[in-house]
């Protein structure tokens, strides 16, 4: 997969499947923080799908629609919380972007 970090560099990652898409980035020096644990209650997994899989992943729930919408850098078509999100085979090669800090 592709991530691109937050001064705009990309990086191609070995991303396995069967993880959250977030358990892959926290291992990246420049990836996310993830403070809660995948427990979609702190919001420091936040990324941005790249808009031509923004379709292809799974649908948000309301506890992460909820928890996005509350962000000051949220971006309704692209915005995900990366802890949500299963890394699956069908996503191989997906592009995400690491959202600023909040
Ligand atoms: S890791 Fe906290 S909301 Fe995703």
């Amino acid at each position: 997969m592709t991530v691109v970090d937050r001064d705009g560099k990309e990086h191609v990652v070995d991303a396995k499947p069967g993880l959250k898409l977030m358990e892959i980035l926290r291992e990246l020096d420049y990836g996310v923080a993830a403070i809660c644990g995948g427990l979609c209650s702190c919001a420091s997994c936040h990324v941005y799908v790249d808009p031509a899989w923004v379709d292809r992943l799974p649908k948000k729930q309301s506890d992460e629609q909820d928890l996005l919408t509350e962000l000051s850098d949220y971006r309704p078509e692209v915005s995900r919380l990366s802890c949500q999100v299963d890394f699956t085979e069908a996503l191989e090669g997906l592009k995400v972007a690491i959202a600023p800090d909040t």
